[in-house]
């Protein structure tokens, strides 16, 4: 067996070796399931999307993925969907700069021209706990069948319903929502929060 050395009293040639040995120990980091390609997970969704290009409706496609988005990206979604009123003004540019960039579970769906049409960003240990942080359909897309999708997904990605319960904090428009999902209202839930918040819309 190999005598062990104390990672600080290798060389730095060493030590590169073995951080990474020990990347390549995870498939995929288990903080951020973000791999080299950005994309972990992706997976085509038979939708019922009634699309009109002008000429007629026709159905359409999705694809919800595991993805990064950049700031732009998903605030030009915020302008599209009622989720975007549910952020504070306080430093709002910034703070999702920082959302984006390091939340744990980050999935979208994209119809067939790569449009962001659905969002949903959730903190996970991938072991107990799910706790969806945002969850928004463009308003277009409501009612066929993308935010239930994209609930599951990540329920799955976390680690499925035998090992995880997810929370989440509810607008009470979206309660039916999440009920016909199965969920109930909790009430042994504890919160500390004083945090600023001066209501305001992205437009
Ligand atoms: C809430 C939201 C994410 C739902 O997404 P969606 O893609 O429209 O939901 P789905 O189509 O998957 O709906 C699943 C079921 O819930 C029902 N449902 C969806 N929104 C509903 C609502 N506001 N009231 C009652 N039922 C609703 C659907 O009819 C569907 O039922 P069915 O399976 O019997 O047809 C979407 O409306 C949205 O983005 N709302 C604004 C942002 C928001 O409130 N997000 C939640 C933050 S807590």
């Amino acid at each position: 067996m190999a005598k062990f050395i104390p990672k600080e009293k290798l060389s730095k040639k060493a030590q590169k070796e073995l951080n990474r040995q020990r990347r390549v120990t995870w498939g995929f980091s288990p903080v951020t399931k973000t791999v080299d390609s950005r994309k972990i997970y992706s997976r085509k969704q038979k939708a019922q999307i009634r699309e009109d290009d002008g000429l007629g409706t026709f159905l359409s496609e999705y694809t919800v993925s595991s993805e990064r988005l950049t700031p732009e990206e998903y605030i030009d979604f915020l302008k599209r969907t009622d989720l975007g009123s549910q952020y504070p003004k306080e430093r709002f540019g910034e703070r999702i700069a920082r959302l984006v960039n390091t939340v744990s579970l980050s999935l979208t769906a994209r119809n067939e021209d790569g449009l962001l049409i659905g969002v949903l960003f959730g903190l996970t240990d991938f072991a107990y706990w799910l706790y969806v942080t945002d969850l928004g359909v463009d308003r277009d897309y409501t009612h066929r069948g993308i935010g239930g999708q994209l609930m599951r997904t990540a329920h799955e990605l976390a680690g499925g319903e035998k090992d995880i319960a997810v929370y989440l904090i509810a607008n009470e428009n979206a309660v039916p929502f999440y009920e016909k999902l199965g969920m109930k209202k909790a009430d042994d839930v504890m919160q500390y929060s004083h945090v600023e918040w001066t209501d305001f819309t992205v437009e």
